[in-house]
């Protein structure tokens, strides 16, 4: 039998528009099917262009050596910029700002209790043609503040599409990967990764589970943003005793 005459033939149309489902080869039984959305992931945006955190954190970027290091990404993970909020009051601006933004996250997942927060701060500091390959992060929580995203950009802050859009080349983009595992072989509904297109004063929070990247950027100016990672434990298990493991 010739393949084509196993198939049966769909046509999907809009919702609402007369004749909205038409299918071939199969009989509808007039079932109605309850719709769940499970697992979906809550990303939480924000923007503060306050002068005085946004041009102490520059004078920071300006005075501090080491946060201009092109090997940010090798050492994220040995860093903490808390460690200078005493000194540089944006940090700690900045900090409240996030903080804000992870509360609101964990109230909106329904998240009660007490906890415990360990905060961890590390500069993303990318010169022309830096990228940061996909990753995730070791915490509960994640966020970002753009501080200075050069260049003009004219698309939408978050742009989904086909997997032709996916492969477009767009420069210094953060590009969120569904953790719906390999969702992207079956994908249909063009909804398995967002690219956000930052602009400078724009805070990001998201699950640190959620796997991610940014692009290469090509612009003359270098681009800075600063990571945050909220580990969260619940205060009863943090009150138990630990001890130290070198192996
Ligand atoms: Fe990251």
């Amino acid at each position: 039998m010739p393949l084509a005459e196993e198939l049966n033939e769909l046509r999907l149309e809009p919702c609402g528009s007369p004749h909205s489902e038409t299918v071939h080869g199969a009989k509808k039984l007039g079932a109605s099917w309850e719709h769940k959305l499970f697992f979906p992931t809550r990303v939480m945006t924000a923007h503060s262009d306050d002068p005085s955190m946004l041009d102490g954190l520059r004078q920071l970027f300006r005075s501090e050596d080491r946060y201009r290091d092109a090997k940010f990404a090798e050492i994220a993970d040995e860093e903490n910029m808390m460690d200078y909020a005493a000194r540089y009051p944006a940090i700690a601006m900045l900090k409240k700002f996030m903080w804000d933004g992870m509360v609101s996250w964990l109230r909106a997942e329904d998240i009660t209790g007490e906890f415990v927060v360990q905060v961890q701060v590390f500069s993303n500091y990318s010169k022309k043609g830096a990228y940061v390959p996909a990753h995730n992060h070791e915490a509960h929580v994640s966020g970002v503040y753009y501080v200075d995203i050069p260049g003009k950009c004219t698309n939408d802050i978050f742009v989904q599409g086909d997997s032709r859009r996916y492969w477009a080349q767009d420069p210094g983009v953060l590009i969120l990967h569904d953790p719906r595992f390999n969702s992207s072989l079956v994908e249909l509904a063009n909804n398995t990764y967002v690219k956000m297109f930052p602009r400078s004063g724009m805070g990001i929070i998201f699950p640190s589970y959620l796997w991610h990247s940014v692009t290469p950027h090509f612009e003359d100016q270098d681009r800075i943003s600063i990571a945050f990672n909220f580990i969260i434990h619940p205060k009863a298990r943090f009150a138990m005793p630990t001890e130290k493991l070198v192996l």
